[in-house]
């Protein structure tokens, strides 16, 4: 297979193909989304809390979001390395956002950055980064970074002016030069009106199915995350169920003496140890 660009999307999703987009943090993670095949691997901040353990986006850093993106760069061939600019890494002033991306993509090997927003602001950053050389993924509709201000994690764009907001935010993203865009949490029948209007690739989470593609967190649908999910979330494996029963059976043998066995250890050779006190 080869290297998924921002142009092959293009090109498959005007032929009606459907992208698929995953989300991973580590080296192992990044093998399993190549090994399946996937066409985006999103390094997204998301990460903070079903890799790092915080309770929003919020906190986490970019030096954290380089390892994290670096790991999972290590561990693709084919699939394009999408990293989210971390909350507080763009906001400052478009100098402040292509230093943050340039980061990103020397250090650790991203193929392109992922930024949240599609008012004025956003849409200068994304120009600014894309003529830096560095393709850039919006992000409008549900944007995590921002859900206190928006009034929590709830769906957008369910009343007359909010629904403007989302199509005019993601309408400012593709005019700014976004490769493609990522709507997340509004209604479907809002996602289908929204689409064709768009000449970049659309990928949705919670956004209905009218759209180029799907992306979930890969926490949610392996089920590696506690709690309820979103809406949107469908779980097609139960891994922590499976990390469990796989530790809890270790402990159980190691309290036992079951584990290690004789198969476990390494054997001595002959006179070894007679020659010891020698
Ligand atoms: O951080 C993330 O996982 C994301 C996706 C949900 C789009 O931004
Ligand atoms: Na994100």
């Amino acid at each position: 297979r080869k290297r998924v660009t921002p142009p092959s999307l293009a090109v498959r999703a005007a032929a009606g193909e459907k992208l698929v987009m995953v989300t991973a943090y580590d080296y192992p993670a990044a093998r399993a989304a190549e090994r399946a095949g996937v066409d985006i691997v999103l390094v997204g901040d998301s990460g903070a809390q079903v890799q790092l353990g915080y309770d929003s986006t919020v906190p986490v850093t970019v030096d954290e979001m380089l390892v994290l993106a670096a790991a999972v760069r290590r561990g693709t061939t084919t699939a394009l390395v999408v990293v989210d600019l971390p909350f507080g890494s763009y906001e400052v002033s478009d100098e402040q956002a292509v230093a943050t991306a340039v980061r990103f993509v020397k250090e650790a090997g991203a193929d392109a950055v992922k930024l949240e927003g599609g008012g004025r602001v956003p849409a200068s950053r994304i120009r600014a980064i894309t003529s830096a050389g560095v393709p850039v993924m919006g992000h409008v509709g549900l944007t995590p970074q921002t859900a206190v201000a928006l009034g929590g994690f709830s769906a957008q764009g369910r009343t007359v002016e909010a629904a403007r907001r989302v199509r005019d935010d993601a309408l400012a993203v593709q005019e700014a030069g976004a490769f493609s865009l990522v709507l997340e949490a509004i209604p479907s029948d809002l996602a289908a009106a929204i689409h064709p209007m768009l000449h970049v690739p659309a990928i949705g989470i919670g956004a209905g199915p009218d759209v180029d593609g799907q992306v979930l967190v890969l926490h949610d649908l392996l089920g590696l995350t506690e709690g309820r999910a979103a809406k949107f979330v469908k779980r097609y494996a139960s891994v922590l169920d499976g990390m469990t029963a796989g530790i809890a059976a270790y402990a159980d043998e190691v309290r036992t003496g079951a584990y290690p066995g004789p198969e476990h250890g390494y054997a001595m050779p002959d006179g070894v140890l007679d020659a010891l006190d020698a």
